[in-house]
Protein backbone atom coordinates (compact mmCIF):
# COMPACT_ATOMS: atom_id res chain seq x y z
CA UNK A 1 0.00 0.00 0.00
CA UNK A 2 1.01 3.71 -0.78
CA UNK A 3 -0.35 6.02 1.93
CA UNK A 4 0.08 9.29 -0.03
CA UNK A 5 -0.57 12.85 1.19
CA UNK A 6 -0.05 12.47 4.70
CA UNK A 7 -0.87 15.57 6.44
CA UNK A 8 1.82 14.47 9.44
CA UNK A 9 3.28 11.67 9.61
CA UNK A 10 4.29 11.39 13.24
CA UNK A 11 6.37 8.56 16.35
CA UNK A 12 9.08 8.35 13.58
CA UNK A 13 12.61 6.81 14.53
CA UNK A 14 14.96 5.97 12.11
CA UNK A 15 17.10 3.94 14.68
CA UNK A 16 14.92 1.54 15.56
CA UNK A 17 15.42 2.31 18.99
CA UNK A 18 13.27 -0.31 21.81
CA UNK A 19 12.58 2.56 24.38
CA UNK A 20 13.56 6.44 24.51
CA UNK A 21 14.22 7.97 28.03
CA UNK A 22 15.27 11.04 29.63
CA UNK A 23 15.51 14.00 27.34
CA UNK A 24 15.51 11.31 24.19
CA UNK A 25 11.07 11.27 25.12
CA UNK A 26 10.57 14.66 23.71
CA UNK A 27 12.01 13.44 20.50
CA UNK A 28 10.02 12.29 17.71
CA UNK A 29 10.27 11.93 14.05
CA UNK A 30 7.64 14.36 12.20
CA UNK A 31 6.97 14.80 8.76
CA UNK A 32 4.74 17.30 6.88
CA UNK A 33 2.61 16.13 3.61
CA UNK A 34 4.26 12.70 3.44
CA UNK A 35 3.96 9.19 2.32
CA UNK A 36 4.31 6.02 3.92
CA UNK A 37 5.04 2.37 1.53
CA UNK A 38 4.12 -0.85 3.28
CA UNK A 39 4.45 -4.57 1.74
CA UNK A 40 2.59 -7.10 3.85
CA UNK A 41 2.84 -6.28 7.14
CA UNK A 42 5.56 -4.09 7.20
CA UNK A 43 6.69 -0.88 6.47
CA UNK A 44 8.99 -0.29 4.16
CA UNK A 45 9.78 3.55 3.31
CA UNK A 46 8.29 6.96 3.95
CA UNK A 47 9.45 10.11 3.42
CA UNK A 48 8.03 13.64 1.69
CA UNK A 49 5.57 13.98 -1.02
CA UNK A 50 8.41 16.07 -2.64
CA UNK A 51 11.10 13.22 -2.53
CA UNK A 52 12.08 11.43 -5.77
CA UNK A 53 11.21 7.64 -4.00
CA UNK A 54 7.85 9.18 -3.58
CA UNK A 55 7.64 10.24 -7.01
CA UNK A 56 9.22 6.46 -8.48
CA UNK A 57 6.67 4.99 -6.38
CA UNK A 58 3.71 6.75 -7.58
CA UNK A 59 4.56 5.50 -10.92
CA UNK A 60 5.03 1.74 -9.74
CA UNK A 61 1.85 -0.58 -9.59
CA UNK A 62 1.15 -0.17 -5.70
CA UNK A 63 -2.25 0.28 -4.14
CA UNK A 64 -2.54 3.85 -3.45
CA UNK A 65 -4.79 5.76 -0.48
CA UNK A 66 -5.21 9.43 -0.40
CA UNK A 67 -5.31 10.40 3.43
CA UNK A 68 -5.32 14.40 2.66
CA UNK A 69 -5.80 15.98 5.84
CA UNK A 70 -4.99 12.90 8.25
CA UNK A 71 -1.62 12.77 11.08
CA UNK A 72 -1.06 9.08 11.22
CA UNK A 73 0.57 7.77 14.46
CA UNK A 74 2.05 4.23 15.49
CA UNK A 75 -1.22 2.39 16.92
CA UNK A 76 -1.06 2.82 20.63
CA UNK A 77 0.49 -0.01 22.87
CA UNK A 78 -1.18 -0.78 25.64
CA UNK A 79 1.06 -2.87 28.08
CA UNK A 80 -1.32 -3.20 31.08
CA UNK A 81 -4.87 -4.32 31.07
CA UNK A 82 -7.19 -6.34 32.73
CA UNK A 83 -9.20 -6.55 30.02
CA UNK A 84 -10.61 -9.68 30.82
CA UNK A 85 -13.20 -9.83 33.41
CA UNK A 86 -16.98 -11.29 33.84
CA UNK A 87 -19.19 -7.90 35.71
CA UNK A 88 -18.94 -4.10 35.41
CA UNK A 89 -18.94 -2.97 39.18
CA UNK A 90 -20.77 0.59 39.32
CA UNK A 91 -22.19 -0.31 42.36
CA UNK A 92 -18.36 -0.29 44.14
CA UNK A 93 -18.26 3.28 42.24
CA UNK A 94 -21.42 4.47 44.25
CA UNK A 95 -19.71 2.87 47.32
CA UNK A 96 -16.15 4.84 46.10
CA UNK A 97 -18.35 8.34 45.62
CA UNK A 98 -20.42 8.34 48.93
CA UNK A 99 -16.71 7.75 51.15
CA UNK A 100 -15.36 4.30 51.33
CA UNK A 101 -12.08 4.04 50.22
CA UNK A 102 -10.67 1.24 47.52
CA UNK A 103 -8.86 -0.78 50.26
CA UNK A 104 -11.91 -0.55 52.73
CA UNK A 105 -14.31 -2.42 49.68
CA UNK A 106 -11.72 -4.91 49.34
CA UNK A 107 -11.08 -5.60 52.98
CA UNK A 108 -14.72 -6.45 52.93
CA UNK A 109 -14.92 -8.51 50.30
CA UNK A 110 -15.50 -6.34 47.20
CA UNK A 111 -13.09 -5.32 44.40
CA UNK A 112 -11.08 -8.23 42.93
CA UNK A 113 -13.05 -10.88 44.96
CA UNK A 114 -16.32 -9.60 44.05
CA UNK A 115 -15.22 -9.85 40.40
CA UNK A 116 -13.45 -13.00 40.97
CA UNK A 117 -17.11 -14.50 42.21
CA UNK A 118 -18.57 -13.44 39.03
CA UNK A 119 -15.88 -14.80 36.67
CA UNK A 120 -16.37 -18.53 38.48
CA UNK A 121 -19.83 -18.54 37.19
CA UNK A 122 -18.99 -17.02 33.80
CA UNK A 123 -18.11 -19.71 30.97
CA UNK A 124 -14.89 -19.11 28.52
CA UNK A 125 -17.46 -18.38 26.16
CA UNK A 126 -18.95 -15.84 27.94
CA UNK A 127 -15.86 -14.42 28.88
CA UNK A 128 -14.54 -14.66 25.38
CA UNK A 129 -17.12 -12.72 23.85
CA UNK A 130 -17.01 -9.71 26.44
CA UNK A 131 -13.63 -10.01 25.48
CA UNK A 132 -14.04 -9.50 22.16
CA UNK A 133 -16.43 -6.74 22.45
CA UNK A 134 -13.73 -4.84 24.74
CA UNK A 135 -10.94 -5.39 22.16
CA UNK A 136 -13.12 -4.05 19.42
CA UNK A 137 -13.94 -0.94 21.19
CA UNK A 138 -9.96 -0.08 22.34
CA UNK A 139 -8.96 -0.85 18.97
CA UNK A 140 -11.38 1.53 17.35
CA UNK A 141 -10.14 3.89 19.89
CA UNK A 142 -6.26 3.35 18.57
CA UNK A 143 -4.95 0.37 20.16
CA UNK A 144 -3.24 -2.00 18.46
CA UNK A 145 -1.53 -3.96 20.65
CA UNK A 146 -2.24 -5.12 24.21
CA UNK A 147 -1.03 -6.83 27.54
CA UNK A 148 -4.36 -8.88 29.55
CA UNK A 149 -3.48 -9.71 32.41
CA UNK A 150 -5.57 -12.73 34.16
CA UNK A 151 -6.06 -12.64 38.18
CA UNK A 152 -9.84 -12.46 38.12
CA UNK A 153 -9.49 -16.27 39.23
CA UNK A 154 -7.88 -17.02 42.18
CA UNK A 155 -8.59 -20.35 41.96
CA UNK A 156 -6.61 -23.23 39.93
CA UNK A 157 -9.24 -23.54 37.37
CA UNK A 158 -10.56 -20.18 37.37
CA UNK A 159 -7.22 -18.75 36.33
CA UNK A 160 -6.66 -21.42 33.30
CA UNK A 161 -10.17 -20.05 32.45
CA UNK A 162 -8.89 -17.00 32.40
CA UNK A 163 -5.90 -17.65 30.17
CA UNK A 164 -7.42 -19.69 27.75
CA UNK A 165 -9.67 -16.70 26.57
CA UNK A 166 -6.51 -14.86 26.53
CA UNK A 167 -4.93 -17.36 24.27
CA UNK A 168 -8.43 -17.51 22.06
CA UNK A 169 -7.93 -14.07 21.67
CA UNK A 170 -4.30 -14.00 20.41
CA UNK A 171 -5.31 -16.68 18.08
CA UNK A 172 -8.92 -14.62 16.79
CA UNK A 173 -7.91 -10.87 17.17
CA UNK A 174 -5.83 -8.52 14.56
CA UNK A 175 -4.10 -6.96 17.37
CA UNK A 176 -0.67 -8.26 18.94
CA UNK A 177 -1.70 -10.09 22.50
CA UNK A 178 0.78 -10.92 25.23
CA UNK A 179 -0.46 -12.44 28.44
CA UNK A 180 0.39 -12.01 31.93
CA UNK A 181 -0.42 -14.71 34.92
CA UNK A 182 -1.52 -12.46 37.31
CA UNK A 183 -2.92 -15.34 40.07
CA UNK A 184 -1.40 -13.45 42.81
CA UNK A 185 -3.71 -10.41 42.28
CA UNK A 186 -5.84 -10.65 45.93
CA UNK A 187 -6.15 -12.76 48.58
CA UNK A 188 -9.12 -14.98 48.59
CA UNK A 189 -11.32 -15.01 51.43
CA UNK A 190 -10.52 -18.33 52.88
CA UNK A 191 -6.79 -17.76 52.99
CA UNK A 192 -6.92 -14.40 55.11
CA UNK A 193 -4.60 -14.79 58.33
CA UNK A 194 -2.42 -17.29 56.48
CA UNK A 195 -1.86 -15.76 53.13
CA UNK A 196 1.56 -17.64 52.41
CA UNK A 197 -0.63 -20.96 51.35
CA UNK A 198 -2.19 -18.98 48.99
CA UNK A 199 1.12 -18.12 47.66
CA UNK A 200 2.38 -21.51 48.12
CA UNK A 201 -0.59 -22.74 45.89
CA UNK A 202 0.04 -20.38 43.14
CA UNK A 203 3.73 -21.43 42.95
CA UNK A 204 3.33 -25.03 43.11
CA UNK A 205 0.00 -25.80 41.29
CA UNK A 206 -0.97 -22.36 39.17
CA UNK A 207 2.38 -22.04 37.71
CA UNK A 208 3.11 -25.40 36.54
CA UNK A 209 0.02 -26.10 35.07
CA UNK A 210 -0.25 -22.30 33.21
CA UNK A 211 3.29 -23.26 32.00
CA UNK A 212 2.54 -27.34 30.44
CA UNK A 213 -0.19 -25.35 28.35
CA UNK A 214 2.39 -22.29 27.45
CA UNK A 215 -0.50 -19.89 29.04
CA UNK A 216 1.74 -16.77 29.97
CA UNK A 217 4.46 -14.67 28.03
CA UNK A 218 4.40 -12.67 31.87
CA UNK A 219 3.97 -13.30 35.84
CA UNK A 220 2.64 -10.40 37.73
CA UNK A 221 2.00 -9.74 41.50
CA UNK A 222 0.06 -7.25 43.40
CA UNK A 223 3.01 -6.16 46.04
CA UNK A 224 1.48 -3.41 47.95
CA UNK A 225 0.16 -2.72 51.12
CA UNK A 226 -3.04 -4.76 52.46
CA UNK A 227 -2.12 -7.37 49.34
CA UNK A 228 1.42 -9.33 48.80
CA UNK A 229 4.10 -8.70 50.67
CA UNK A 230 7.60 -8.59 48.92
CA UNK A 231 8.47 -11.65 50.35
CA UNK A 232 5.55 -13.26 48.64
CA UNK A 233 6.90 -11.50 45.48
CA UNK A 234 10.04 -12.06 45.72
CA UNK A 235 8.94 -16.34 45.93
CA UNK A 236 6.33 -16.04 43.19
CA UNK A 237 8.62 -14.08 40.96
CA UNK A 238 11.79 -16.94 41.16
CA UNK A 239 8.82 -19.76 40.28
CA UNK A 240 7.44 -17.74 36.82
CA UNK A 241 11.48 -16.83 36.12
CA UNK A 242 11.42 -20.82 36.43
CA UNK A 243 9.08 -21.50 33.72
CA UNK A 244 9.98 -18.66 31.39
CA UNK A 245 8.09 -16.14 32.56
CA UNK A 246 9.68 -12.74 32.24
CA UNK A 247 7.90 -10.87 35.50
CA UNK A 248 5.81 -7.52 35.39
CA UNK A 249 4.97 -6.08 38.35
CA UNK A 250 1.88 -3.97 40.63
CA UNK A 251 3.93 -2.16 42.99
CA UNK A 252 2.89 1.01 44.88
CA UNK A 253 -0.20 2.03 44.38
CA UNK A 254 -1.18 2.02 47.83
CA UNK A 255 1.86 2.76 49.58
CA UNK A 256 5.70 2.83 49.24
CA UNK A 257 5.70 -0.92 49.33
CA UNK A 258 9.26 -1.92 48.10
CA UNK A 259 7.92 -3.83 45.36
CA UNK A 260 9.76 -0.95 42.73
CA UNK A 261 13.29 -2.81 44.28
CA UNK A 262 12.39 -6.17 43.91
CA UNK A 263 10.94 -5.77 40.33
CA UNK A 264 14.68 -4.40 39.34
CA UNK A 265 16.44 -7.35 41.39
CA UNK A 266 14.34 -9.70 39.00
CA UNK A 267 14.94 -7.70 35.72
CA UNK A 268 11.31 -7.22 35.45
CA UNK A 269 10.35 -5.98 32.22
CA UNK A 270 8.20 -3.16 33.59
CA UNK A 271 6.96 -1.98 37.25
CA UNK A 272 3.27 -0.74 37.02
CA UNK A 273 1.30 1.78 38.64
CA UNK A 274 4.06 4.25 40.91
CA UNK A 275 1.68 6.24 42.60
CA UNK A 276 3.83 6.16 45.83
CA UNK A 277 7.18 7.18 44.54
CA UNK A 278 10.04 8.19 46.29
CA UNK A 279 14.17 9.17 45.63
CA UNK A 280 15.10 6.11 46.36
CA UNK A 281 12.70 4.19 43.74
CA UNK A 282 13.68 6.30 41.03
CA UNK A 283 17.27 5.92 42.03
CA UNK A 284 16.87 1.76 42.02
CA UNK A 285 15.42 2.18 38.49
CA UNK A 286 18.51 4.30 36.81
CA UNK A 287 20.25 2.42 34.24
CA UNK A 288 18.17 -0.94 34.01
CA UNK A 289 15.96 -2.90 31.71
CA UNK A 290 12.79 -2.38 33.89
CA UNK A 291 10.48 0.07 32.64
CA UNK A 292 8.62 2.22 34.91
CA UNK A 293 5.12 2.17 33.80
CA UNK A 294 1.95 5.36 35.38
CA UNK A 295 -1.83 4.13 34.95
CA UNK A 296 -2.93 7.91 34.96
CA UNK A 297 -7.18 6.47 34.20
CA UNK A 298 -6.58 4.43 37.74
CA UNK A 299 -4.97 7.35 39.92
CA UNK A 300 -8.16 9.52 38.20
CA UNK A 301 -10.83 7.20 39.14
CA UNK A 302 -9.37 6.36 42.64
CA UNK A 303 -8.29 9.91 43.07
CA UNK A 304 -4.87 8.86 43.97
CA UNK A 305 -2.01 11.39 44.14
CA UNK A 306 -0.27 11.16 40.49
CA UNK A 307 2.65 9.93 40.24
CA UNK A 308 6.17 12.02 39.43
CA UNK A 309 6.00 11.55 35.75
CA UNK A 310 8.05 15.17 34.97
CA UNK A 311 10.89 14.52 38.06
CA UNK A 312 11.06 10.55 36.75
CA UNK A 313 11.82 11.85 33.09
CA UNK A 314 14.24 14.38 34.19
CA UNK A 315 15.99 12.26 36.35
CA UNK A 316 16.42 10.40 32.86
CA UNK A 317 14.07 7.19 33.54
CA UNK A 318 11.92 6.55 30.51
CA UNK A 319 8.49 6.51 31.51
CA UNK A 320 5.82 4.42 29.75
CA UNK A 321 1.81 5.36 30.20
CA UNK A 322 -1.18 2.33 29.96
CA UNK A 323 -4.49 2.58 30.37
CA UNK A 324 -4.90 -0.20 33.39
CA UNK A 325 -8.32 -1.09 31.52
CA UNK A 326 -9.96 -3.17 34.27
CA UNK A 327 -13.22 -3.26 35.78
CA UNK A 328 -12.20 -1.81 39.66
CA UNK A 329 -9.90 1.33 39.25
CA UNK A 330 -9.81 2.11 35.61
CA UNK A 331 -13.12 0.79 33.51
CA UNK A 332 -11.60 2.47 30.02
CA UNK A 333 -9.59 1.40 27.73
CA UNK A 334 -9.27 4.75 25.61
CA UNK A 335 -5.76 5.18 24.92
CA UNK A 336 -6.03 8.80 23.52
CA UNK A 337 -7.46 10.03 26.90
CA UNK A 338 -4.52 8.37 28.73
CA UNK A 339 -2.07 10.59 26.10
CA UNK A 340 -4.23 13.75 27.35
CA UNK A 341 -4.06 12.91 30.87
CA UNK A 342 0.22 12.95 30.37
CA UNK A 343 0.08 16.67 29.03
CA UNK A 344 -2.63 17.49 31.34
CA UNK A 345 -1.92 16.11 34.65
CA UNK A 346 1.40 14.86 34.22
CA UNK A 347 3.15 18.10 32.39
CA UNK A 348 3.90 15.79 29.33
CA UNK A 349 4.84 17.43 25.97
CA UNK A 350 2.33 15.67 23.23
CA UNK A 351 6.36 14.15 21.53
CA UNK A 352 6.35 12.87 25.48
CA UNK A 353 3.37 11.74 25.63
CA UNK A 354 3.33 9.68 22.35
CA UNK A 355 6.58 7.84 22.96
CA UNK A 356 5.09 7.27 26.34
CA UNK A 357 2.15 5.26 25.18
CA UNK A 358 3.48 4.05 21.56
CA UNK A 359 7.40 2.85 21.96
CA UNK A 360 8.21 2.46 25.52
CA UNK A 361 4.47 0.78 26.52
CA UNK A 362 5.89 -1.31 23.51
CA UNK A 363 9.03 -1.95 24.99
CA UNK A 364 6.68 -2.73 28.66
CA UNK A 365 5.05 -5.83 26.64
CA UNK A 366 8.34 -6.83 24.71
CA UNK A 367 6.81 -6.13 21.17
CA UNK A 368 9.01 -3.04 20.57
CA UNK A 369 11.66 -4.16 18.17
CA UNK A 370 8.41 -4.84 15.98
CA UNK A 371 6.06 -2.48 16.87
CA UNK A 372 5.69 1.07 18.74
CA UNK A 373 6.93 3.83 16.00
CA UNK A 374 7.26 4.45 12.40
CA UNK A 375 10.33 2.64 11.44
CA UNK A 376 11.50 1.04 7.85
CA UNK A 377 11.28 -3.10 8.98
CA UNK A 378 8.79 -2.67 11.81
CA UNK A 379 5.29 -4.07 11.60
CA UNK A 380 2.73 -1.29 9.68
CA UNK A 381 0.02 -0.98 12.68
CA UNK A 382 -0.93 2.95 12.51
CA UNK A 383 -3.98 5.12 13.46
CA UNK A 384 -5.16 7.66 10.54
CA UNK A 385 -6.98 10.58 12.40
CA UNK A 386 -10.13 12.35 11.40
CA UNK A 387 -8.77 15.40 9.24
CA UNK A 388 -6.73 17.55 12.36
CA UNK A 389 -3.96 20.57 12.16
CA UNK A 390 -1.40 17.97 13.75
CA UNK A 391 0.16 15.90 16.67
CA UNK A 392 -0.64 17.98 18.93
CA UNK A 393 -4.90 18.34 18.99
CA UNK A 394 -4.74 14.67 19.57
CA UNK A 395 -3.98 15.20 23.57
CA UNK A 396 -5.62 18.69 23.47
CA UNK A 397 -9.13 17.91 22.05
CA UNK A 398 -9.61 15.48 24.78
CA UNK A 399 -12.40 12.76 25.33
CA UNK A 400 -13.15 12.51 21.56
CA UNK A 401 -12.18 9.82 19.39
CA UNK A 402 -9.90 11.16 16.71
CA UNK A 403 -8.99 7.83 15.14
CA UNK A 404 -10.78 7.66 11.68
CA UNK A 405 -8.74 4.05 10.60
CA UNK A 406 -6.89 1.61 11.69
CA UNK A 407 -4.03 -0.28 9.58
CA UNK A 408 -2.80 -3.99 11.73
CA UNK A 409 -0.29 -5.51 10.57
CA UNK A 410 -0.42 -3.71 7.39
CA UNK A 411 -4.24 -3.87 6.42
CA UNK A 412 -6.87 -1.38 6.89
CA UNK A 413 -9.54 -3.20 9.53
O1 LIG B 1 -4.29 -2.47 38.40
N1 LIG B 1 -4.04 -2.89 41.48
C1 LIG B 1 -4.45 -4.01 41.25
N2 LIG B 1 -5.21 -4.43 40.28
C2 LIG B 1 -6.01 -3.61 39.44
C3 LIG B 1 -7.34 -3.37 40.01
C4 LIG B 1 -8.14 -4.54 40.16
C5 LIG B 1 -9.56 -4.33 40.57
O2 LIG B 1 -9.88 -3.55 41.46
O3 LIG B 1 -10.38 -5.02 39.97
C6 LIG B 1 -5.28 -2.35 39.11
O4 LIG B 1 -5.63 -1.25 39.52
FE1 LIG C 1 -3.49 -3.36 37.01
Amino acid sequence: MLLVNIKELVGIDEKGLLMRRGAEMSKTGRIKNAFLLTKGKKIVDYGKMSSPECKKYLEENHRVYDLSGSVVMPAFCDSHTHLVYANSRETEFVDKIRGLSYEEIAKRGGGILNSAKATAKASENELYDMACKRLDEVMRMGTGAIEIKSGYGLTTESELKLLRVIRRLKETSPLTIKSNFLGAHGIPMEYRGHQEDYVDLVINEMIPLVAAEDLADFIDVFCDKGFFTCEDTERILMAGIKYGMRPKIHANEMAISGGVQVGVKYGAISVDHLEQIGKEEIESLKDTETMPTILPGCAFFLNLPLSPARDMINAGLPVAMASDFNPGTSPSGNMQLIMSMACIRYRLTPEEALNATTLNTAYAMGVSDELGSITRGKIANLIVTEPMTQLEFIPYYYGANKVAKMILNGKFV
